[in-house]
């Protein structure tokens, strides 16, 4: 028996990275998986090898979000479980950040969480059950320099996570913010080779000094969308190998 056997799951950002591990570990959980992101080629691919549906979402388009919905209903009859997983990552001094790069990042990362959030509502609340499982950072949690967009959208869900689990306690549903430190995925790798920098010192002063993988976080992600992590919500998962202690 899978760990999510009954669930249905909607991914964001799940073509690659940490999404894609989501995806397959929730696959092989028994859930029922609808790979949403942008870059298409890859999500089709995933999708087509895992077993799920592939979705062309972009998360900052209010439309992109009720197509998205409508599909999973009329494919899986139900949407129980939603993984705000999708972001961006703009390194640059506060000085130099234009008006331009704060609005792309808010856009996908802040604004995409509160459309993903409001669109599963009703489809939830039907069914009487769902998991909202938003992808903070630990720069959600502290600052962070030259990442003066990214750690307020990140703040922003932590915040966001909170009001909609008290709102949403007394009708089934769950919600919860996770909080990964530094994990091996291209955002990190492109976001470091394009600012020229350097990140390494950072992992220095990681308790378990290495950086994090995705299916790390995969695995706490199949956790808060399971029923084991039943009596949790409004609260903040930390997988960053000891960063913030
Ligand atoms: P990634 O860059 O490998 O994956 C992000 C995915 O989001 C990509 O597939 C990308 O195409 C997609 N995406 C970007 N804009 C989108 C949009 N407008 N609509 C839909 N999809 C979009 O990065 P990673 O590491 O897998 O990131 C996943 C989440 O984890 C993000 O929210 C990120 O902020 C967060 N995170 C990452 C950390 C890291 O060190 N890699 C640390 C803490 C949090």
């Amino acid at each position: 028996m899978g760990r999510l056997d009954g669930k249905v799951a909607l991914i964001t950002g799940a073509a690659r990275g940490q999404g894609a591990a989501a995806a397959r570990k929730f696959v092989a959980e028994g859930a029922k998986v609808m790979v949403a992101d942008i870059i298409d080629d890859e999500g089709k691919r995933l999708a087509d090898e895992i077993g799920a549906l592939y979705q062309h979402l972009d998360v900052s388009q209010e439309a992109d979000w009720a197509a998205a919905v409508e599909r999973v209903l009329a494919e899986y009859g139900q949407l129980t479980v939603l993984v705000n997983n999708a972001g961006i990552l703009h390194f640059s001094e506060l000085g130099k950040t234009t008006l331009a790069d704060y609005e792309r990042v808010i856009g996908v990362n802040q604004i995409g969480a509160f459309l993903g959030m409001r669109s599963v509502v009703e489809p939830m609340s039907e069914a009487g059950v769902g998991s909202i499982i938003n992808l903070s950072s630990v720069e959600g949690l502290a600052g962070m320099p030259y990442l003066i967009a990214y750690t307020a959208s990140k703040f922003a869900i932590r915040g966001m996570t909170k009001v909609a689990a008290l709102e949403l306690g007394g009708k089934g549903i769950r919600v919860n913010s996770v909080h990964p430190g530094m994990i091996e995925t291209a955002m990190v790798s492109t976001a470091a080779g394009g600012a020229h920098v350097d990140l390494s010192p950072a992992g220095k002063k990681v308790a378990l000094g290495r950086v994090g993988q995705p299916e790390e976080i995969a695995n706490l992600v199949v956790f808060l969308a399971s029923d084991e992590s039943s009596y949790s919500t409004g609260a903040e998962f930390v997988a960053d190998g000891g960063a913030t202690a």
